[in-house]
Protein backbone atom coordinates (compact mmCIF):
# COMPACT_ATOMS: atom_id res chain seq x y z
CA UNK A 1 0.00 0.00 0.00
CA UNK A 2 0.80 3.35 -0.88
CA UNK A 3 0.91 6.22 2.50
CA UNK A 4 -2.98 6.03 2.08
CA UNK A 5 -5.63 3.22 1.57
CA UNK A 6 -6.87 3.85 -1.65
CA UNK A 7 -10.35 3.41 -1.12
CA UNK A 8 -13.61 2.64 -3.92
CA UNK A 9 -17.09 3.29 -2.87
CA UNK A 10 -19.74 1.11 -5.09
CA UNK A 11 -23.24 2.19 -4.69
CA UNK A 12 -23.67 6.05 -3.31
CA UNK A 13 -27.35 5.76 -1.88
CA UNK A 14 -27.77 5.94 1.73
CA UNK A 15 -24.90 3.65 3.12
CA UNK A 16 -22.09 4.58 0.67
CA UNK A 17 -23.14 8.04 1.39
CA UNK A 18 -22.30 7.84 5.48
CA UNK A 19 -19.09 5.60 5.01
CA UNK A 20 -18.05 7.71 2.30
CA UNK A 21 -18.64 10.62 4.57
CA UNK A 22 -16.77 9.04 7.69
CA UNK A 23 -14.21 8.01 5.42
CA UNK A 24 -13.72 11.16 3.56
CA UNK A 25 -11.66 13.08 7.01
CA UNK A 26 -9.55 10.43 7.17
CA UNK A 27 -6.10 11.42 6.94
CA UNK A 28 -4.55 8.03 5.68
CA UNK A 29 -7.46 7.60 3.20
CA UNK A 30 -8.00 8.71 -0.36
CA UNK A 31 -11.24 8.31 -1.51
CA UNK A 32 -10.23 7.21 -5.09
CA UNK A 33 -13.70 6.21 -7.33
CA UNK A 34 -16.97 6.13 -6.59
CA UNK A 35 -19.20 3.91 -8.22
CA UNK A 36 -23.00 3.79 -9.67
CA UNK A 37 -25.53 3.19 -12.16
CA UNK A 38 -26.71 6.30 -11.32
CA UNK A 39 -23.69 8.62 -12.07
CA UNK A 40 -25.83 11.86 -11.00
CA UNK A 41 -25.78 9.97 -7.68
CA UNK A 42 -21.76 9.79 -7.37
CA UNK A 43 -21.24 13.12 -8.95
CA UNK A 44 -23.45 14.60 -6.05
CA UNK A 45 -21.20 12.81 -3.52
CA UNK A 46 -18.08 13.88 -5.55
CA UNK A 47 -18.92 17.15 -4.95
CA UNK A 48 -19.27 16.91 -0.82
CA UNK A 49 -16.52 14.37 -0.35
CA UNK A 50 -13.95 15.19 -2.92
CA UNK A 51 -13.39 11.87 -4.36
CA UNK A 52 -10.72 11.55 -7.18
CA UNK A 53 -13.64 10.14 -10.16
CA UNK A 54 -16.41 8.87 -10.75
CA UNK A 55 -17.89 5.79 -12.83
CA UNK A 56 -20.56 3.61 -13.73
CA UNK A 57 -18.15 0.83 -14.85
CA UNK A 58 -17.01 -1.50 -11.72
CA UNK A 59 -14.72 -3.51 -14.29
CA UNK A 60 -12.46 0.07 -14.14
CA UNK A 61 -12.48 0.60 -10.73
CA UNK A 62 -11.49 -3.20 -9.81
CA UNK A 63 -8.43 -3.20 -12.50
CA UNK A 64 -7.67 0.22 -11.19
CA UNK A 65 -4.03 -0.51 -8.88
CA UNK A 66 -4.65 2.89 -7.01
CA UNK A 67 -7.68 0.94 -5.39
CA UNK A 68 -6.95 -1.06 -2.39
CA UNK A 69 -9.99 -1.61 -1.32
CA UNK A 70 -13.83 -1.33 -2.04
CA UNK A 71 -17.16 -0.86 -0.02
CA UNK A 72 -19.97 -2.70 -1.40
CA UNK A 73 -22.94 -0.32 -0.54
CA UNK A 74 -25.81 -1.79 -3.16
CA UNK A 75 -28.52 -3.99 -3.17
CA UNK A 76 -28.23 -7.19 -1.70
CA UNK A 77 -28.73 -9.52 -4.70
CA UNK A 78 -25.23 -7.45 -6.13
CA UNK A 79 -23.71 -8.89 -3.08
CA UNK A 80 -22.13 -11.82 -4.45
CA UNK A 81 -21.03 -11.01 -8.41
CA UNK A 82 -19.35 -7.71 -6.97
CA UNK A 83 -17.63 -9.59 -3.78
CA UNK A 84 -16.53 -12.22 -5.59
CA UNK A 85 -15.33 -9.77 -8.87
CA UNK A 86 -13.49 -8.04 -6.39
CA UNK A 87 -11.81 -10.58 -4.32
CA UNK A 88 -10.31 -11.87 -7.84
CA UNK A 89 -9.28 -8.82 -8.70
CA UNK A 90 -7.32 -8.99 -5.44
CA UNK A 91 -9.27 -5.90 -3.49
CA UNK A 92 -9.64 -5.70 0.11
CA UNK A 93 -13.93 -6.03 0.70
CA UNK A 94 -15.98 -4.05 3.01
CA UNK A 95 -19.56 -5.53 2.08
CA UNK A 96 -22.96 -4.01 3.65
CA UNK A 97 -24.96 -6.19 5.57
CA UNK A 98 -26.73 -8.87 4.68
CA UNK A 99 -23.30 -10.75 3.30
CA UNK A 100 -25.82 -11.98 0.64
CA UNK A 101 -29.08 -13.51 0.94
CA UNK A 102 -28.73 -17.21 0.66
CA UNK A 103 -26.15 -19.63 2.46
CA UNK A 104 -25.05 -20.83 -0.97
CA UNK A 105 -24.43 -17.25 -1.92
CA UNK A 106 -22.90 -16.33 1.08
CA UNK A 107 -20.14 -19.66 0.84
CA UNK A 108 -19.52 -18.76 -2.46
CA UNK A 109 -18.05 -15.18 -1.31
CA UNK A 110 -16.27 -17.13 1.15
CA UNK A 111 -14.83 -19.45 -1.20
CA UNK A 112 -13.57 -16.44 -3.47
CA UNK A 113 -11.99 -14.47 -0.62
CA UNK A 114 -10.47 -17.74 1.46
CA UNK A 115 -9.34 -18.16 -2.24
CA UNK A 116 -7.80 -15.18 -3.23
CA UNK A 117 -6.26 -14.56 0.33
CA UNK A 118 -8.09 -10.98 0.59
CA UNK A 119 -10.06 -9.44 3.65
CA UNK A 120 -13.53 -8.90 4.16
CA UNK A 121 -15.56 -7.18 7.13
CA UNK A 122 -19.53 -7.41 7.23
CA UNK A 123 -21.45 -3.92 8.10
CA UNK A 124 -22.11 -4.53 11.42
CA UNK A 125 -21.73 -1.65 13.12
CA UNK A 126 -22.98 -2.80 16.19
CA UNK A 127 -20.23 -4.89 17.12
CA UNK A 128 -18.70 -1.29 17.88
CA UNK A 129 -21.41 0.11 19.75
CA UNK A 130 -19.67 0.74 23.12
CA UNK A 131 -23.58 0.14 24.38
CA UNK A 132 -22.98 -3.72 22.90
CA UNK A 133 -19.73 -3.40 24.16
CA UNK A 134 -20.37 -2.28 27.83
CA UNK A 135 -23.16 -4.99 27.49
CA UNK A 136 -20.53 -7.61 26.93
CA UNK A 137 -18.15 -6.50 29.07
CA UNK A 138 -20.53 -6.28 32.23
CA UNK A 139 -22.59 -9.46 31.98
CA UNK A 140 -19.38 -11.66 30.22
CA UNK A 141 -21.40 -14.87 29.34
CA UNK A 142 -25.19 -14.37 29.95
CA UNK A 143 -27.47 -17.77 30.29
CA UNK A 144 -30.14 -16.45 28.76
CA UNK A 145 -30.38 -13.51 26.20
CA UNK A 146 -33.67 -11.84 24.46
CA UNK A 147 -33.25 -9.93 22.12
CA UNK A 148 -35.46 -7.89 19.42
CA UNK A 149 -35.14 -5.63 16.26
CA UNK A 150 -38.96 -4.75 15.97
CA UNK A 151 -39.92 -1.57 12.93
CA UNK A 152 -43.31 -0.43 12.30
CA UNK A 153 -44.64 -1.97 8.87
CA UNK A 154 -41.97 -1.45 6.11
CA UNK A 155 -43.33 -0.05 2.38
CA UNK A 156 -45.06 -2.35 0.36
CA UNK A 157 -43.04 -1.01 -2.28
CA UNK A 158 -39.62 -0.84 -0.47
CA UNK A 159 -36.77 -2.27 -2.22
CA UNK A 160 -35.85 -3.99 1.21
CA UNK A 161 -39.64 -6.10 0.36
CA UNK A 162 -38.26 -6.75 -2.86
CA UNK A 163 -37.61 -10.72 -2.55
CA UNK A 164 -34.57 -10.69 -5.25
CA UNK A 165 -32.79 -7.54 -3.97
CA UNK A 166 -34.03 -7.17 -0.84
CA UNK A 167 -35.27 -10.52 1.05
CA UNK A 168 -38.02 -8.81 3.41
CA UNK A 169 -37.30 -7.80 7.22
CA UNK A 170 -36.07 -10.76 8.46
CA UNK A 171 -33.47 -11.31 6.19
CA UNK A 172 -32.59 -8.14 5.04
CA UNK A 173 -32.50 -6.58 9.02
CA UNK A 174 -33.01 -8.99 11.03
CA UNK A 175 -28.99 -10.32 10.18
CA UNK A 176 -28.34 -7.68 12.61
CA UNK A 177 -30.46 -8.94 15.42
CA UNK A 178 -28.85 -12.59 14.63
CA UNK A 179 -25.31 -11.10 14.58
CA UNK A 180 -25.38 -9.34 17.45
CA UNK A 181 -27.13 -12.10 19.73
CA UNK A 182 -23.99 -14.59 18.59
CA UNK A 183 -21.78 -11.39 19.09
CA UNK A 184 -23.15 -10.96 23.08
CA UNK A 185 -23.77 -14.85 23.56
CA UNK A 186 -19.82 -15.75 22.83
CA UNK A 187 -20.59 -18.78 21.96
CA UNK A 188 -21.52 -20.74 18.41
CA UNK A 189 -25.16 -21.00 17.26
CA UNK A 190 -25.60 -24.87 17.57
CA UNK A 191 -29.96 -24.51 16.52
CA UNK A 192 -32.94 -22.41 15.56
CA UNK A 193 -36.02 -23.19 16.07
CA UNK A 194 -39.17 -20.25 14.90
CA UNK A 195 -42.55 -19.59 14.34
CA UNK A 196 -43.75 -16.60 12.47
CA UNK A 197 -44.37 -16.09 8.85
CA UNK A 198 -45.74 -13.62 6.47
CA UNK A 199 -48.13 -11.50 8.83
CA UNK A 200 -47.70 -7.79 7.56
CA UNK A 201 -46.96 -8.25 3.90
CA UNK A 202 -49.79 -10.53 2.40
CA UNK A 203 -49.10 -9.29 -1.39
CA UNK A 204 -45.19 -10.34 -1.41
CA UNK A 205 -45.70 -13.91 -0.21
CA UNK A 206 -42.18 -14.73 -1.38
CA UNK A 207 -40.76 -12.78 1.88
CA UNK A 208 -41.07 -13.66 5.44
CA UNK A 209 -41.39 -10.54 7.74
CA UNK A 210 -42.10 -11.98 11.30
CA UNK A 211 -40.20 -14.84 14.22
CA UNK A 212 -40.36 -15.50 16.94
CA UNK A 213 -36.95 -17.71 17.46
CA UNK A 214 -35.29 -20.14 19.82
CA UNK A 215 -31.56 -20.24 19.90
CA UNK A 216 -29.24 -22.72 21.51
CA UNK A 217 -25.56 -22.19 21.63
CA UNK A 218 -22.78 -24.25 21.95
CA UNK A 219 -21.99 -23.51 25.48
CA UNK A 220 -25.40 -24.12 26.78
CA UNK A 221 -26.72 -20.64 26.56
CA UNK A 222 -30.15 -19.78 25.00
CA UNK A 223 -31.59 -16.53 23.19
CA UNK A 224 -35.28 -16.09 22.15
CA UNK A 225 -34.86 -13.09 18.99
CA UNK A 226 -37.85 -11.31 17.79
CA UNK A 227 -37.41 -9.62 14.83
CA UNK A 228 -39.83 -8.20 12.36
CA UNK A 229 -42.13 -5.23 10.49
CA UNK A 230 -45.53 -5.80 12.61
CA UNK A 231 -45.41 -2.46 15.20
CA UNK A 232 -43.34 -0.19 16.83
CA UNK A 233 -42.53 -1.65 20.42
CA UNK A 234 -44.05 1.10 22.46
CA UNK A 235 -41.62 0.95 25.29
CA UNK A 236 -38.28 -0.64 24.77
CA UNK A 237 -38.01 0.95 21.31
CA UNK A 238 -36.83 -0.60 17.89
CA UNK A 239 -34.00 -2.25 19.40
CA UNK A 240 -33.40 -3.91 22.84
CA UNK A 241 -30.82 -6.48 24.44
CA UNK A 242 -31.44 -8.05 27.62
CA UNK A 243 -28.71 -9.93 28.75
CA UNK A 244 -29.52 -12.61 32.07
CA UNK A 245 -26.05 -13.71 34.41
CA UNK A 246 -27.83 -15.54 37.17
CA UNK A 247 -26.34 -12.67 39.53
CA UNK A 248 -26.27 -9.88 37.24
CA UNK A 249 -28.31 -8.74 34.16
CA UNK A 250 -28.34 -6.16 31.61
CA UNK A 251 -30.95 -4.29 29.75
CA UNK A 252 -30.15 -1.90 26.81
CA UNK A 253 -33.34 -0.35 25.24
CA UNK A 254 -33.91 2.28 23.15
CA UNK A 255 -31.17 1.36 21.25
CA UNK A 256 -32.43 3.19 17.73
CA UNK A 257 -34.01 6.22 20.01
CA UNK A 258 -32.11 9.06 20.91
CA UNK A 259 -31.52 8.01 24.19
CA UNK A 260 -29.91 4.62 24.06
CA UNK A 261 -30.00 2.90 27.44
CA UNK A 262 -28.66 0.22 29.76
CA UNK A 263 -29.71 -0.51 32.98
CA UNK A 264 -27.84 -3.28 35.36
CA UNK A 265 -28.62 -5.42 37.98
CA UNK A 266 -26.39 -6.66 40.49
CA UNK A 267 -23.48 -4.40 39.99
CA UNK A 268 -21.99 -1.18 39.85
CA UNK A 269 -22.61 1.53 38.54
CA UNK A 270 -26.19 0.41 37.58
CA UNK A 271 -26.72 2.84 34.71
CA UNK A 272 -24.78 3.37 31.04
CA UNK A 273 -26.15 6.33 28.70
CA UNK A 274 -24.98 8.67 26.34
CA UNK A 275 -23.35 10.84 28.97
CA UNK A 276 -20.87 8.04 29.78
CA UNK A 277 -19.41 8.10 26.03
CA UNK A 278 -16.54 10.02 25.14
CA UNK A 279 -17.38 12.71 23.64
CA UNK A 280 -15.99 12.36 20.08
CA UNK A 281 -18.58 9.30 20.49
CA UNK A 282 -21.67 11.25 21.68
CA UNK A 283 -23.51 11.24 18.49
CA UNK A 284 -25.44 8.41 16.62
CA UNK A 285 -22.69 7.49 14.56
CA UNK A 286 -20.76 6.63 17.36
CA UNK A 287 -23.49 5.19 19.93
CA UNK A 288 -23.97 3.06 16.92
CA UNK A 289 -20.50 2.11 16.36
CA UNK A 290 -20.12 3.38 12.32
CA UNK A 291 -17.26 5.32 13.27
CA UNK A 292 -15.65 2.71 15.18
CA UNK A 293 -16.35 0.40 12.43
CA UNK A 294 -14.79 2.66 9.62
CA UNK A 295 -11.87 3.29 11.57
CA UNK A 296 -10.86 -0.63 12.50
CA UNK A 297 -11.51 -1.48 8.90
CA UNK A 298 -9.00 1.66 7.80
CA UNK A 299 -6.20 -0.21 10.63
CA UNK A 300 -6.95 -3.43 9.35
CA UNK A 301 -6.72 -3.37 5.57
CA UNK A 302 -3.74 -0.30 6.09
CA UNK A 303 -1.67 -1.38 8.86
CA UNK A 304 -2.99 -5.40 9.50
CA UNK A 305 -4.24 -4.70 12.67
CA UNK A 306 -6.51 -7.39 13.39
CA UNK A 307 -10.06 -6.33 14.22
CA UNK A 308 -11.11 -8.58 17.42
CA UNK A 309 -15.29 -7.33 17.26
CA UNK A 310 -15.29 -6.87 12.89
CA UNK A 311 -17.85 -9.37 11.40
CA UNK A 312 -15.71 -11.13 9.23
CA UNK A 313 -16.54 -13.43 6.35
CA UNK A 314 -17.72 -16.49 8.91
CA UNK A 315 -19.81 -14.05 10.59
CA UNK A 316 -21.78 -12.81 7.79
CA UNK A 317 -22.26 -16.21 6.97
CA UNK A 318 -23.80 -16.95 9.93
CA UNK A 319 -26.16 -14.36 9.90
CA UNK A 320 -28.01 -14.89 6.96
CA UNK A 321 -27.47 -18.67 8.09
CA UNK A 322 -29.66 -18.21 11.06
CA UNK A 323 -32.40 -16.37 9.01
CA UNK A 324 -32.18 -18.85 6.42
CA UNK A 325 -32.67 -21.74 9.28
CA UNK A 326 -35.38 -19.62 11.19
CA UNK A 327 -37.44 -19.36 8.04
CA UNK A 328 -37.08 -23.39 7.25
CA UNK A 329 -38.04 -24.16 11.01
CA UNK A 330 -41.63 -22.17 10.18
CA UNK A 331 -41.67 -24.19 7.11
CA UNK A 332 -40.90 -27.82 8.92
CA UNK A 333 -41.85 -27.26 12.65
CA UNK A 334 -38.29 -28.48 13.33
CA UNK A 335 -35.84 -26.93 14.83
CA UNK A 336 -33.12 -26.25 12.53
CA UNK A 337 -29.32 -27.93 13.20
CA UNK A 338 -26.54 -25.22 12.23
N1 LIG B 1 -25.48 -1.23 8.38
C1 LIG B 1 -26.60 -0.55 8.39
O1 LIG B 1 -27.01 -0.03 9.41
C2 LIG B 1 -27.37 -0.38 7.12
C3 LIG B 1 -28.42 0.55 7.04
C4 LIG B 1 -29.08 0.67 5.82
C5 LIG B 1 -28.71 -0.11 4.73
N2 LIG B 1 -27.69 -1.01 4.88
C6 LIG B 1 -27.27 -1.86 3.76
O2 LIG B 1 -26.52 -1.08 2.83
C7 LIG B 1 -26.71 -1.59 1.52
C8 LIG B 1 -27.24 -0.48 0.62
O3 LIG B 1 -28.45 0.00 1.15
P1 LIG B 1 -28.88 1.52 0.92
O4 LIG B 1 -29.96 1.79 1.89
O5 LIG B 1 -27.68 2.39 0.91
O6 LIG B 1 -29.47 1.41 -0.55
P2 LIG B 1 -29.73 2.62 -1.56
O7 LIG B 1 -30.85 2.18 -2.45
O8 LIG B 1 -29.88 3.92 -0.84
O9 LIG B 1 -28.37 2.69 -2.41
C9 LIG B 1 -27.96 1.69 -3.30
C10 LIG B 1 -27.15 2.35 -4.40
O10 LIG B 1 -26.59 1.33 -5.24
C11 LIG B 1 -26.65 1.82 -6.59
N3 LIG B 1 -26.50 0.71 -7.52
C12 LIG B 1 -27.46 -0.14 -7.98
N4 LIG B 1 -26.92 -1.02 -8.84
C13 LIG B 1 -25.60 -0.74 -8.92
C14 LIG B 1 -24.51 -1.29 -9.66
N5 LIG B 1 -24.67 -2.35 -10.47
N6 LIG B 1 -23.29 -0.73 -9.52
C15 LIG B 1 -23.10 0.35 -8.70
N7 LIG B 1 -24.10 0.93 -7.98
C16 LIG B 1 -25.33 0.38 -8.09
C17 LIG B 1 -28.01 2.51 -6.65
O11 LIG B 1 -28.11 3.37 -7.76
C18 LIG B 1 -28.02 3.23 -5.32
O12 LIG B 1 -27.45 4.52 -5.40
C19 LIG B 1 -27.65 -2.78 1.67
O13 LIG B 1 -26.89 -3.95 1.82
C20 LIG B 1 -28.39 -2.47 2.96
O14 LIG B 1 -28.93 -3.60 3.61
C21 LIG B 1 -27.02 -1.13 6.03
Amino acid sequence: MADTLGVAIIGCGGMGRTHARLLAPQEDVHLRALVDVRLEAARALQEEVKAEYTTEDLERVLSDAGVDAVLICTHHHLHRPMCVAAAQAKKNIFVEKPLALTVEDCQAIRDAVNGAGVKLMVGFQARYSPFLLKLKEVIGAPLVIISQLIDPRWDDASWANDPIEGGGNVLSQGCHCFDATCFLAGSEPVSIYAQGGNFTHPNIPQITDSVACVIRFANGAVASVTIGDFGKPALMGKAAYQLFAGDRTGTLWNYYEREPQIKFWGVQPEAFTMDDLPETLRHAHGAHGYTQQMRAMVDWFAYDVDPVNAAKVDDGVRATQLGVLAIEAIRTGQAQPL
